[in-house]
């Protein structure tokens, strides 16, 4: 069977978690200790994502989920949310396909979060076109449009993708008037 770009549906749940918490498995020795637990997301907090809006799409292969990425509109943003690729099936184009799927439903500038010690994630993102925002800025969008904690604020990034950088950028550039 081809594969192929799929939204997740409510009875997925345990195929969802069994790819985010494989997948995190990758944190281990990088994010800070006291910043992961086991498993890495639970089915209570699975649901209440999802609860909040968060729709999971899945990248199915022979029958098979093998990675899976959320998308979820706050406010005036899209956030990308959760993206995870099994172990296994990492590296072959699966996170660039489903990315570039839910950048085509985003009609909002798009934001995404990530560990800041999760440097292949950062380099992924980028290399998808998105940039990493500032320091003072990162705070204030993960407090703006993210429920986190002020650890979890304090050892993440943002990055942003080219229609943010362009909507942010009358109040970041200079003033060329009087
Ligand atoms: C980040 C992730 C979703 C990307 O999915 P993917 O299918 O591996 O991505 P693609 O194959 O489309 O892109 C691969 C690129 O991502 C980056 N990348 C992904 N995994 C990497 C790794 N282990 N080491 C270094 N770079 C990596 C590189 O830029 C890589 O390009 P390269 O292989 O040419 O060097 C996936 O690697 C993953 O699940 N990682 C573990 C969990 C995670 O960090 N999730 C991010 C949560 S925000």
């Amino acid at each position: 069977m081809m594969a192929k770009i799929v939204p997740c549906v409510d009875s997925q749940a345990a195929d969802i978690l069994a790819i985010i918490n494989d997948a995190a498995r990758a944190y281990r020795g990088h994010v800070p200790d006291d910043c992961l637990h086991e498993p890495y997301m639970s089915r209570a907090t699975l649901e209440k994502e999802i609860a909040a809006g968060v729709r999971f799409w899945g990248w199915v292969g022979h029958g098979e989920l093998l990675g899976v990425m959320g998308i979820q509109n706050v406010q005036d943003v899209t956030l990308i949310r959760h993206a995870y690729v099994s172990s296994r099936s990492r590296r072959q184009g699966l996170g660039g396909k489903l990315l570039a799927h839910l950048m085509s439903l985003a009609s909002r500038p798009v934001l995404v979060g990530t560990w800041r010690a999760a440097i292949w994630a950062i380099d992924f993102y980028a290399r998808n076109g998105f940039s990493l925002v500032g320091d003072a800025e990162k705070d204030r969008l993960l407090k703006k449009y993210w429920t986190v904690s002020a650890r979890q604020i304090e050892t993440s990034v943002v990055l942003a993708d080219a229609r943010w950088r362009g909507s942010s950028a009358p109040s970041s550039s200079p003033c060329c008037g009087d």
